[in-house]
Order: C-alpha cells, then sequence, then structure tokens
C-alpha cells in the first residue's frame, strides 16, 4: 500500500478542549501542534524569540495561538477556531473554543459533532466549578468520550497524590453525568510531559500519553446516517431552466429518484439531480454540502427543510428542551426571542421552566428567571413550526440558540429534548399523534403586539375552574360585560357551550375531559393570539389538563382562576338539577359525586363565591388584570 492509500484511510478525530483562565490550554494545544510538526520552522523562531525576550525560560508555546487572540481582542467575532493537526495514524480537528463566557454556546453550536472533550485541570487549584460545569456539558451534549488532564503537573512536584484527588474528586461529581468513557491523565504541557511521549518524571503513571489516546481512541460512526435531513440555505436560479436547493446535509444520505417531502408544506417530490462542485453524485451523505434539483416544480424557501416522504422529524410549535443561559440579561418569561434552528429563525418564548441544575451538586431546584451560566429544563413554543429531531437522537437538528431580538445577542444554547407531553397522555389515554400532515401555519398578518397596541390592553387567557355549581358562568358573564364596557376586547368560552358543537363528541370520563381541555384551550390560545381577553369557563377537574393549557400561553399572560365554593354549597344551589340526578345514579362519573375534582394548589386568582357577591368577585378578577398590566 503506497503512502496516498494510507492517508485516504486515516480516521478523524474531532475535539474539543476546554477549562478554566491560565490552566494552560493554549500551551497544551500549542505543544500538540509542536510536537506533531504541525507548525513551521519560522513560526518557531517567532515565538521562541518572543519568549527569549521576556526572559522565559521554555519556548511559550501558546504564542503558537496569539494571533487569534489577538483578533479576538480587536473584537472580530471567531465562534469555533477550528486547527488541524495530523499524525501518521490519525488526523485531527481541535474544535478550540475562545473566551470561556462563550463556551456553552461554541460547544453546543459548533462542536456539538465533536467526539471526544479534553478537560484541563490545573493541579494545583483542583477541582473547580469550572470543571464540574464542562464536564455536565459534556453529559449533556453526549460528547462520547472526556479525557481529563490533570495539567501543570511540574508545579507540583509530579506528586502522585496530588492526581490521585482530582480523580478521586472529579469521578465521586462524573458518577452522577451521564458519560460512559472517561480517562484521567496527569500531564505538564509547559514541559512536554505526557503529552506526547511518557515522561520519566510521572513513571509512577502506568497509562499512555495524552497524544496516544486521541490516536487510538476509537471513532465510530456515531454519525447519523439514517433520517435524511436538509435545511435549505439557498434557492439556486441562474436561469429558468435550473432551481437548485443548496445546503449542507446534517444527517442522512440521498440519491437521486427518492421520495422527498418538502417541510413546512408537506408537497412531495423526488431528488433529479445532486450537484456539487465536482460533478453530480450518485449519493449524498451527512456533512456534504449540496445542492439538490427535483422532479416538479415546487415553493421552496430558505428555511425549509428536504426530508424522506417517509421519515419525517417533529413539525411542532412547542417542547420540551435543556437551557444553557449565557445572557448578560436575565431569562423573562414575557420576552419574544429569536429561535436559530438549522436555517430557520423564529420568535420563540420559554413558556416555562421546568427546574434549574445545581452544576456542583446536580440538584434541581424551583426558579422563575434564568441568569448567567444557568441550566435548565424548560418548555418553549415559537411562533411557526420547526421541523426538529430530538437532540440524542440528531445533534443538529436538535440544538438551537435564542437570540435577543434588541441587542442582537445570543443569549442562551439549548438541546431540545422532545415533544411536550400532550395532555391526553395524562389519563392513559393515547398520546395524540397529529394525522393532520401537509398543513402549514399561516402567518397572522397583525401580531399579537399589534392587537395589543390598539386595544390598549395586553392579551389574556383567564381559565375558571370550579365545581359544577360554583358559579364560574355566572362570575364570567358579569366580567365580560365589566370588560367590555371598559371597551376591551373579550371573549367567553364555556363548557356547556362548546359541549354542543367543537366538542359535543365528548362525553365525562376522564380522557374525553382531558380531551375537552386540550382543544378549548388550543382555541383559547388561537383568540388570545389576536389579542383578545379570552375568559373560559370549564370544571377542568384535573390539575395536569390546566396545567397544559398554561403551557400554551407566555408567562404572565395565563390565569387560573379558582372559583371557590363548597362542595354542599354547589348541591344546594344544583341550578340545573344534575346534582340530584347524580345522587339518584341518573348520572355516571358526575363531579363532585362520583368523579373527582383536583382543586387548584397555587391559583393566579381565587374568588369564593359563597362568601362574596357576583360583582365583587368580578371585581377582585378585573383588579387582577389590572395589577399585573394586562388591563
Ligand atoms: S369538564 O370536566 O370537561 O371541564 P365542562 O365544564 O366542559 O366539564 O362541562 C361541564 C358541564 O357539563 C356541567 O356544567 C354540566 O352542566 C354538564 N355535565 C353533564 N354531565 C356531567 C358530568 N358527568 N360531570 C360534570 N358535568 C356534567
Amino acid at each position: 500500500m503506497d503512502t496516498r492509500d494510507r492517508k485516504i484511510e486515516k480516521s478523524l478525530l474531532r475535539f474539543t478542549t476546554t477549562g478554566s483562565v491560565d490552566d494552560g490550554k493554549s500551551t497544551l494545544i500549542g505543544r500538540l501542534l509542536y510536537e506533531t510538526n504541525c507548525i513551521f520552522e519560522d513560526q518557531y523562531a517567532a515565538i521562541s524569540k518572543t519568549s527569549r525576550n521576556r526572559g522565559q525560560q521554555e519556548v511559550d508555546l501558546s504564542l503558537l495561538l496569539d494571533g487569534l487572540s489577538s483578533e479576538r481582542e480587536q473584537g472580530i467575532t471567531i465562534d469555533v477556531a477550528y486547527r488541524y493537526f495530523e499524525t501518521d495514524r490519525r488526523k485531527f480537528i481541535i474544535a478550540d473554543t475562545p473566551g470561556h463566557e462563550q463556551y456553552t454556546r461554541n460547544m453546543v453550536t459548533g462542536a456539538s459533532t465533536a467526539q471526544l472533550a479534553i478537560i484541563l485541570i490545573d493541579a494545583q487549584q483542583g477541582v473547580l466549578t469550572q470543571s464540574r460545569r464542562h464536564g455536565f456539558l459534556v453529559s449533556l451534549l453526549q460528547i462520547p468520550h472526556l479525557i481529563v488532564a490533570v495539567n501543570k503537573m511540574d508545579l507540583v512536584n509530579y506528586d502522585e497524590a496530588v492526581f490521585n484527588k482530582i480523580v478521586q474528586d472529579y469521578t465521586e461529581f462524573s458518577q452522577k453525568l451521564d458519560i460512559h468513557d472517561i480517562q484521567f491523565i496527569p500531564v505538564s504541557a509547559l514541559k512536554g510531559d505526557n503529552v506526547t511521549t511518557s515522561s520519566a518524571k510521572l513513571s509512577w503513571f502506568k497509562g499512555y500519553p495524552l497524544l496516544h489516546l486521541l490516536e487510538t481512541i476509537p471513532v465510530t460512526g456515531d454519525r447519523n446516517l439514517v433520517d435524511f435531513r436538509l435545511p435549505v440555505q439557498v434557492v439556486l436560479r441562474p436561469d429558468h431552466n435550473f432551481r437548485g436547493y443548496g445546503g449542507t446535509i446534517t444527517s442522512g444520505t440521498i440519491r437521486p429518484g427518492e421520495e422527498i417531502a418538502v417541510l413546512p408544506s408537506g408537497k412531495t417530490s423526488k431528488i433529479s439531480t445532486i450537484v456539487t462542485f465536482d460533478g453530480n453524485l450518485k449519493e449524498a451523505f451527512a456533512g456534504q454540502a449540496v445542492t439538490v434539483t427535483l422532479e416538479d416544480e415546487l415553493d421552496i424557501s430558505r428555511g425549509d427543510m428536504i426530508v424522506r416522504k417517509n421519515n419525517l422529524p417533529h413539525i411542532e410549535t412547542a417542547f420540551d428542551a435543556t437551557l444553557c443561559w449565557m445572557g448578560e440579561e436575565n431569562l423573562d418569561l414575557q420576552n419574544d426571542y429569536i429561535l436559530k434552528h438549522t436555517t430557520q429563525s423564529v420568535k420563540a418564548f420559554v413558556t416555562s421552566i421546568k427546574y434549574r441544575i445545581d452544576v456542583n451538586t446536580l440538584h434541581r431546584d424551583k426558579t422563575d428567571t434564568l441568569t448567567l451560566n444557568d441550566i435548565a429544563r424548560v418548555q418553549i413554543r415559537t411562533g411557526k413550526p420547526i421541523f426538529f429531531d430530538a437532540y440524542n437522537k440528531n445533534h443538529l437538528t436538535g440544538n438551537f440558540i435564542l437570540i435577543d431580538p434588541l441587542t442582537n445577542a445570543t443569549v442562551a444554547a439549548g438541546m431540545i429534548r422532545g415533544t411536550i407531553q400532550r395532555v391526553s397522555d395524562v389519563h392513559g389515554g393515547k398520546a395524540i399523534t397529529r394525522k393532520s400532515t401537509n398543513v402549514t401555519w399561516e402567518k397572522a398578518s397583525i401580531s399579537r403586539e399589534l392587537w395589543e397596541e390598539r386595544n390598549a390592553h395586553k392579551g389574556a387567557v383567564l381559565w375558571l375552574t370550579g365545581y359544577s355549581g360554583s358559579g364560574k358562568s355566572t362570575v364570567a358573564r358579569a366580567l365580560v360585560q365589566k370588560l367590555f364596557s371598559e371597551h376591551c376586547q373579550v371573549m367567553m368560552l364555556d363548557g356547556d357551550n362548546v359541549r354542543h358543537g367543537l366538542c359535543g363528541d365528548l362525553g365525562f370520563s376522564d380522557q374525553d375531559r382531558s380531551e375537552n381541555i386540550r382543544r378549548v384551550g388550543e382555541t383559547a390560545k388561537l383568540f388570545f393570539e389576536q389579542g383578545n381577553i379570552v375568559v373560559c369557563t370549564f370544571i377542568s377537574p384535573f390539575r395536569k389538563d390546566r396545567d397544559y393549557v398554561r403551557t400554551l400561553m407566555p408567562e404572565g399572560h395565563f390565569f387560573e382562576v379558582y372559583i371557590k365554593c363548597d362542595l354542599e354549597v354547589c348541591k344546594r344551589r344544583d341550578p340545573k338539577g344534575l346534582y340530584k340526578k347524580a345522587e339518584r345514579g341518573e348520572i355516571a362519573e358526575f363531579t363532585g359525586v362520583t368523579s373527582p375534582y383536583e382543586d387548584p394548589p397555587k391559583p393566579d386568582i381565587v374568588v369564593e363565591t359563597d362568601i362574596m357577591t357576583v360583582g365583587e368577585c368580578a371585581g377582585k378578577i378585573a383588579d387582577e388584570l389590572k395589577r399585573t398590566g394586562i388591563l
């Protein structure tokens, strides 16, 4: 085999390096480049001179990376700097991430394709919060291999005990993480111990030097070659005869003649040709930048996605995600953000924070905002559907960033965990798998903000819950009248009424009630998006169903109003004679008699109809709308 053939067979390892300030990351990368002969003579001469001038004993290899640092200081944005080097056995791409404040974002966006991460720990400092944080990210990002390099061993006299203590501390932490392969290695990047060759000073260490690990760690096929996804980046129309759609294939493979669908339109066609600079291809793979032409003329634009007809991603406006907050400003659940996902940018808001994770202890806590470096599990809603896979299935269609539309700064990076649990999952019913395919989201010509401006009040959903006979409809009618007289854009959705039509096919089983609430919630949301104050009166006996509706609206626009009334009083009132019927056994599953009601543990508003007048109840709700800035 001649050398050319061997070169072609060399495998490629992509890795990232991370650490905290001054832990010697640049020196380590510099040494790897230098000792693998990947720098030029004159570069080495130049940095030797600089080092000597500065009175340094060793050649400061970190200076090799300085060219880039100065560009960074001048404010030239470099998201991830890629460095290449190779040995006889392998080629390497290092995704070197600049300032550590940007680290999370770069890892999530650029480096999520890394197969290995090196975390540097300064032997003198031991395990720091940063080291834990980075380990946590490695596990979140599902980077398959982790090497913890304990650096600056020369400054602790190559003491085995120091190394062992760090291994012990870090192992204790990392056991709680989802990391399958972790190796510890003592090095001195400055002196060159155990980087590319073993060192006599570290003779107690029985493992291999760092470079050997990098050369031999198995790089298995971690690319998703199953789910074909081509986010459209450009539409090429050089002349009337040619219409091509260009982009980088994020996953899967495709051949001419195969059937595809275009999202969001859902229109189908077949791949006609796959065009590249080097001629047409018989097959294209994940990672390749291609232009495809189709057999049919379809209306496709940037942000659309070409997929296989029988292998669709999720097409949703809501999902669960893990979010790494990196904004200077805290997360505001009221704010709109821009969500960038593959080649799409859409309006989005964080509807709720399920919990925040303390990266030191991995404990979960409750919070209603996120500050710099917080990591949390959240739910997100987008203004129009995005096409995604869960991050664990597909890193590239499963990650996104959030941008503050006012400052244009990236404020968060996230990994999509999956779709939001549907309300009908709750009572053992089948999850709703949307049967309506080929649907597009029609963009509103007038945004909610514009409606709100004209109405001179915000949109809101008021969800009145309580027993039958508690006075939900009575209070709602009084409230609607009051808001109407104050010139509000207001409307009402009532249980008995929607059950005449929209929900006429539903009964009162737990499952049917859930579906009832889901439909009404979705309806309320559509009206809310057009600036209305929507007053909904439904028994809605299950907490989970009400909580679900809450997730549909942005924080601060949904009010759970508990129409509280003693059950005995409701039974005495019995306005429709239904309690009596139920007690005689003539109505099955009647709330309060043979079916449960779960009262709201933390309602936004409580009115007690057995001690307050109707006017007082409506007044209290209106006051709360004023206090919270809806009116
Ligand atoms: S929910 O449980 O699904 O929220 P919803 O508010 O829509 O109920 O409808 C409740 C109304 O349906 C009641 O006001 C009552 O008039 C009528 N109804 C008929 N059968 C039942 C029942 N088994 N349980 C409760 N309400 C019932």
